[in-house]
């Protein structure tokens, strides 16, 4: 078959912008502007693939990071990956958030459980952060039960993988879209 009539209709479809994407106006010249989202990890995930696989799967931190990628251009994000086993660079960073990105993706790792410094960082930026854990921390050791980003944070996922990274760019996408889900109209 040729060029067919039908098909342009067809890549109209198609093209059009994922409905959960995210839109910014740049309020100097009403322009469209791509969001940025920070997805930070922590210590020791940059050996996953290598690191108690049965916990956090055969993935490496690069597919992670790649999945993360896809997710934010599917979105209308840019998303800016980034890993340190040093608290300091997690702390500097979510700092930068706050005049760089719209959101933040945080994995702390272990830095979850005894970070009083990551807790200030994410309460004084005030950047909607979602608190993403691969393995499900309240069905292991009582020590990662306890969470110092959760009550500073916009949501929580955990025990649900990479797809965790997803669903949380999924969530901040709506967010930076409609920043005030207490102003939507009630429609059921
Ligand atoms: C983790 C859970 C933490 O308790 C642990 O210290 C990690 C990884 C997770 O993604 O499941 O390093 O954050």
């Amino acid at each position: 078959m040729g060029s067919g009539a039908a098909l342009p209709i067809r890549t109209a479809r198609r093209e059009r912008p994922d409905r959960r994407a995210a839109l910014l106006i740049d309020p100097r010249n009403g322009s469209l502007l791509t969001p940025v989202v920070f997805v930070l990890n922590g210590p020791n995930l940059n050996l996953l693939g290598l690191r108690e696989p049965a916990i956090y799967g055969a993935g490496t931190l690069a597919d992670l990071e790649e999945l993360c990628r896809a997710s934010g251009s599917r979105l209308g994000l840019t998303v800016d990956v980034r890993q340190s086993n040093h608290e300091g660079d997690l702390v500097d960073w979510i700092q930068e958030a706050r005049t760089a990105a719209q959101g933040i993706v945080l994995n702390a790792g272990a830095l979850t459980h005894t970070s009083v410094a990551i807790h200030d960082a994410l309460r004084a930026v005030g950047v909607p952060a979602i608190e993403v854990h691969l393995s499900n921390v309240h069905a292991r050791e009582s020590f990662r039960h306890h969470s110092y980003v959760s009550p500073v944070a916009a949501g929580v996922i955990v025990g649900l993988g990479p797809d965790g990274y997803d669903f949380a760019l999924q969530a901040l996408a709506r967010r930076i879209a409609r920043p005030d889900p207490s102003s939507e109209p009630i429609t059921a």
